[in-house]
């Protein structure tokens, strides 16, 4: 199964793709050839983070340990452990990127 991710990079590039929901939100962006920040890839460090502006993401079961509660409240997702359930909006913003 299919969904769209709509994603605003540093408020500026706005792109949609299409993902498919057996690989992560973080692998989606990283095909695209996004600088995005990585380093557990397992919840726990939370540099992956992005915000999520519309639609719904499943962790499978495991805990975004990487989220302190003001960004779980602000929106924040950590992308690595993220599957879209359904077409999602979500903002990439400087702390998630690398600068090359
Ligand atoms: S890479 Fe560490 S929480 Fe996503």
């Amino acid at each position: 199964m299919m969904n769209q991710c709509t994603y605003s990079f540093n408020d500026s590039v706005q792109e949609t793709i299409s993902i498919p929901s057996k690989i992560t939100l973080l692998e989606a962006l990283l095909e695209q050839k996004l600088p995005m920040r990585k380093a557990c890839i397992n919840g726990a460090c939370g540099i992956c983070l992005v915000k999520l502006i519309r639609g719904n993401i499943d962790y499978k079961n495991r805990i975004p340990r990487g989220l302190n509660n003001k960004e779980l409240q602000a929106g924040y997702i950590l992308s690595c452990i993220a599957h879209c359930k359904n077409d999602v909006v979500i903002q990439i913003s400087s702390p998630s990127i690398t600068r090359k």
